[in-house]
């Protein structure tokens, strides 16, 4: 850490309250003038830091701004080890692609890359997400000797429940689960969930696991472009609470990183907030040659797969592509 984020990481630990620059500066071992140019490069960025006279720095309670020791100011003591191994950008081309390079450089079970914005964010299927400021794009890398086997299986329903009741912790809103990977909001998507995976040659086995997790927090309306306008939203498109951005990705990483629940107990979690309209949805099959389908949603299995009825009454399971619903 550099003077700047360990100035910031002590105003952290005393949000809303004063701390005195001779203490930051002897508890850095640095001169009160570094301090005082760090107090001024945080200010720049937008950090709400008040100075008393005799009183010393105090950064505002209302501050949100991400940040590692913003982050790791709302995390469970036994998994704050986590925070020293998050990577954090205010701006980045995707968070996935910057966590599938640092996996494959060895980076140990648990570490996440976070941005405040990204400007090449991946979707499935490899399209396109949306990701301006306001929003939170972390990727964390799990490696599978560190999960449970019903992990492993249904990494992104598990991400999927994290997610919804994190939103649900912060805002005591109600997301609910688009299957396979869309959390909706009164309607609207407020995140999209990409898990990839790379697996072993020779063993067969997975060597690791990126889940990426794209959440609009506190981003206006008139941040997404206008095609994405009646379809995209976030959980707080006015006021959001203090320090929104942090206390969401401290639930949501708190959630991941703690023992997953066995298979059975995640996908009733799951589609007790899925999302299952009584009229009929579009399913997309994955492959461009097939077509898609209208079908009525009738139910979850417990491997996570869909179970839709077709119009003439077929019943089929779904284990992959997606579907579209209008809401
Ligand atoms: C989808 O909606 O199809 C999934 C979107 C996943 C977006 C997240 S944002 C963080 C991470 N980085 C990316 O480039 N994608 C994922």
């Amino acid at each position: 850490m550099n003077t700047k984020e360990q100035v910031l990481a002590l105003l952290e630990q005393n949000r809303g309250s004063a701390v005195s620059g001779e203490t930051i500066a002897q508890a850095l071992s640095v001169s009160r003038n570094a301090v005082w140019k760090a107090i001024r490069a945080l200010r720049d960025e937008g950090y709400q830091i008040e100075a008393g006279t005799n009183r010393g720095y105090s950064l505002a309670a209302e501050t949100d701004i991400l940040s590692v020791s913003g982050i790791r100011r709302h995390l469970p003591d036994p998994l704050s080890e986590y925070a020293d191994r998050m990577r954090f950008f205010s701006e980045i081309g995707s968070t996935n692609e910057t966590a599938k390079e640092l996996a494959l450089a060895g980076a140990p079970h648990g570490t996440a890359v976070i941005a405040a914005a990204q400007t090449n964010g991946r979707g499935r299927y490899t399209r396109a997400f949306c990701s301006p400021a306001g929003g939170i794009y972390m990727s964390i890398i799990l490696h599978p000797e560190h999960l449970h086997f019903s992990q492993i299986t249904a990494v992104t329903a598990f991400a999927a429940v994290a997610v919804c009741e994190a939103v649900e912790a912060v805002s005591g809103l109600h997301p609910q689960i688009k299957w396979v990977n869309d959390i909706f909001l009164g309607g609207k998507k407020i995140c999209g969930i990409l898990t990839e995976a790379v697996t072993d040659f020779e063993s067969g086995g997975l060597s690791w696991i990126v889940l990426g997790i794209g959440l609009n927090v506190c981003t206006p309306a008139d941040a997404f472009p206008p095609q994405l306008r009646d379809t995209a939203a976030s959980v707080f498109p006015e006021s959001a609470p203090p320090d929104a951005k942090n206390r969401m990705a401290a639930e949501i990483l708190t959630r991941l990183l703690s023992p997953a629940p066995a298979q059975d107990a995640l996908f009733s979690a799951y589609r007790e907030r899925l999302l299952m309209p009584e009229h009929e949805i579009t399913v997309v099959p994955v492959g461009q040659d097939k077509a898609e389908y209208p079908a009525v949603i009738r139910d979850l299995d417990s491997d996570g797969h869909l179970i839709v009825q077709l119009r003439g009454g077929e019943m089929r399971t779904l284990s992959s592509g997606e579907i579209r619903i209008r809401l």
